[in-house]
């Protein structure tokens, strides 16, 4: 026995820039933008703490779920971070929620939302009476340098969420990860220790190697969907739904054409979000649970890439 999804919650920031609010102040474009990777606007948190959102996508879920927060057993925290190293994100939720079980953040990068179900279902092989709150949130507003238009333009802030209890819904989840700090990364503030500070600390913002990241997504979305489809005794013909981490729309055009796969297989939403690192993938879960695309017997894929670097894929049957 496995895990069933019975809700879904997600929450965006206020404030929208699109591609021409961003050409206000850096050496970009609409056209550039759009062209090369479909987003148009993200959302970003202004008014908003990355709590606000996340607790905001949490309680969506639960509504969703139908189940209180007492109720919970477990919240998973997916998240590069919050608005403090500690208390953790996700204690921070418990906490507003009124929860009282174990909580704690994973880092997995964008990875995260499908990381976070792989450890849920291994909770559930120890104990399959329980509830589990898995909420991925990301602000990456605040971890871009907002003068590097290489960088700022591709991302956006968000929160999305899922309740799992007891059931058979999951057919196959892989997880994998492959140490690599060039291709992406975001380095840590080094502090204030009088003996460190000739060191030169790197500003610390998401350094990318945008042509290397494209091409191990392309390779890896390709490889852990036939990986996870294999495992679920399924052709990838089979799937209803592919629901592609939304990092960028050439990703996902080039790996739909080397899997030979329609594109209306894939679901695209990166043109209003950016990429939102761990919550893309139950933002869009959550808009087509809550407009029924869903029934019983949907076959859906998950598939995620992301720093570290890391990837995740699962399918589920709902
Ligand atoms: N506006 C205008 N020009 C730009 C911009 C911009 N925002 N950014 C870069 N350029 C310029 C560059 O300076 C370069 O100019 P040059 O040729 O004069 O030097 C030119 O555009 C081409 O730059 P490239 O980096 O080669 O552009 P590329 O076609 O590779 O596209 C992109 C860049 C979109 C980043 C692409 O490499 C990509 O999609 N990579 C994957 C990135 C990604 O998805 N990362 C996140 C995934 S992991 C995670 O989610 C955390």
């Amino acid at each position: 026995m496995s895990f069933t999804i019975i809700g879904t919650g997600s929450a965006l920031p206020r404030t929208i820039q699109t591609n021409e609010d961003l050409a206000q102040f850096l050496n970009t474009s609409n056209e550039w933008i759009v062209s090369r990777t479909g987003i148009e606007s993200r959302h970003i948190c202004v008014a908003e703490s990355i709590l606000d959102i996340a607790l905001e996508a949490s309680v969506n879920a639960l509504d969703n779920a139908q189940i209180k927060p007492a109720e919970l057993d477990l919240i998973i925290c997916p998240t590069l971070g919050g608005d403090t190293v500690t208390p953790s994100l996700a204690c921070l939720i418990q906490e507003k929620l009124g929860a009282t079980c174990p909580s704690f953040d994973l880092n997995a990068a964008c990875s995260g939302f499908v990381y976070g179900l792989d450890v849920a279902d291994a909770y559930f092989s120890r104990n399959n009476d329980q509830k589990i709150l898995v909420i991925a949130v990301d602000a990456m507003s605040k971890l871009v340098d907002w003068q590097d238009r290489a960088t700022a333009v591709l991302f956006g802030d968000g929160a999305g969420a899922a309740v799992l209890a007891s059931g058979n819904s999951l057919r196959a989840i892989q997880l994998t990860a492959v140490g690599n700090q060039h291709a992406l990364s975001i380095p840590w503030p080094k502090g204030n220790h009088p003996l460190t500070q000739n060191q030169t600390n790197p500003a610390p913002y998401l350094l990318m190697d945008g042509p290397e990241v494209y091409r191990f997504a392309v390779a890896a979305i390709c490889s852990d969907l036939r990986s996870v489809a294999k495992a679920a005794g399924i052709e990838l013909a089979d799937l209803d739904y592919i629901i592609p981490h939304q990092a960028n729309l050439r990703i996902i055009e080039g790996a739909a054409k080397r899997l030979k796969l329609p594109m209306d297989k894939f679901v695209l939403r990166v043109n209003g979000c950016g990429n939102t690192s761990a919550a893309s993938i139950p933002l869009v879960l959550d808009e087509l649970n809550r407009s029924n695309t869903f029934k019983p017997g949907t076959r859906i894929a998950l598939t995620a890439f992301g720093g570290g670097l890391t990837t995740g894929a699962c399918v589920i049957e709902w």
